[in-house]
């Protein structure tokens, strides 16, 4: 469409101006539909970047190694609404606190990533047993690649937690997104032992309130929601 104006204006404009001034009222259009605001600065740079990687004269296999790589770390974000993001160094500290460290216990991560975080608790609690369950394909292979050749003791599901048994585990730990929580509070209830630990990181839990909450001095200034079953 903007390609069509181009050609068809009285007014002219490089194609770098054409993109800036598109871009510029997707953000207007943007704003006044009230999108969410990150959605903003998305549109206004979308169609310059677009140029601008076009004059980069990049292989178009690496646009596609890309694509394929997105898609195997976000491709069921559009069904799950959780997207990958890490937990951050401080929420590892503090859970390490959180867990005990005479007796044996067992802790799931559900969407585990990248592995990152059980292989830190697995590594600094030996009395534990930690599982991760991973339905996108390549955080789970990482972790697994990760498991396999760091030797950390954690062990793996490829699959989606909600098919998934959560009366196992001591300590249930989730850093998901505000979507799921309603329904995840239902299995937790529904399915933890008396006295075990539902920890999220960041996400409430809608008119349920937390036995306890820890406030993380990271990047986002999130903060732990522990829940007592
Ligand atoms: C925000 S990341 C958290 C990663 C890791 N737990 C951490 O704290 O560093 C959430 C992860 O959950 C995964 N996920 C979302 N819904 C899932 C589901 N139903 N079953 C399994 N994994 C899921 C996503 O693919 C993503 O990797």
């Amino acid at each position: 469409m903007v390609l069509t104006l181009v050609n068809q204006s009285a007014i002219t404009l490089s194609l770098l101006e054409w993109s800036s001034l598109q871009g510029f009222l997707a953000g207007i259009l943007s704003s006044l539909l009230r999108q969410p605001v990150w959605w903003i600065p998305m549109h206004l740079f979308f169609s310059p970047l677009l140029l601008l990687m076009l004059t980069l004269d990049i292989s178009p296999s690496w646009y596609l190694l890309a694509f394929a790589a997105l898609l195997l770390i976000y491709g069921k974000t559009f069904r799950t609404r959780v997207p990958l993001y890490l937990s951050s160094k401080d929420a590892n500290i503090e859970l390490a606190k959180l867990l005990p460290r005479d007796t044996a216990f067992s802790f799931v991560d559900l969407g585990s990533g990248c592995g990152g975080l059980l292989k830190n608790l697995a590594d600094s609690h030996k009395n534990g047993h930690f599982h991760g369950i991973e339905s996108a394909p390549l955080p789970f292979l990482i972790s697994h690649l990760r498991n396999r050749l760091l030797g950390s003791p954690f062990t793996l599901t490829w699959g989606d937690f909600w098919h998934h048994d959560f009366s196992n585990y001591d300590v249930v730990y989730a850093y998901l997104s505000p979507v799921p929580m309603e329904a995840l509070w239902q299995k937790v209830s529904k399915e933890m032992r008396t006295g075990s630990l539902f920890i999220s990181n960041t996400f409430i839990v809608p008119g349920v309130q937390p036995y306890k909450s820890i406030k993380l001095n990271d990047f986002s200034h999130s903060t732990l929601f522990i829940w007592k079953i």
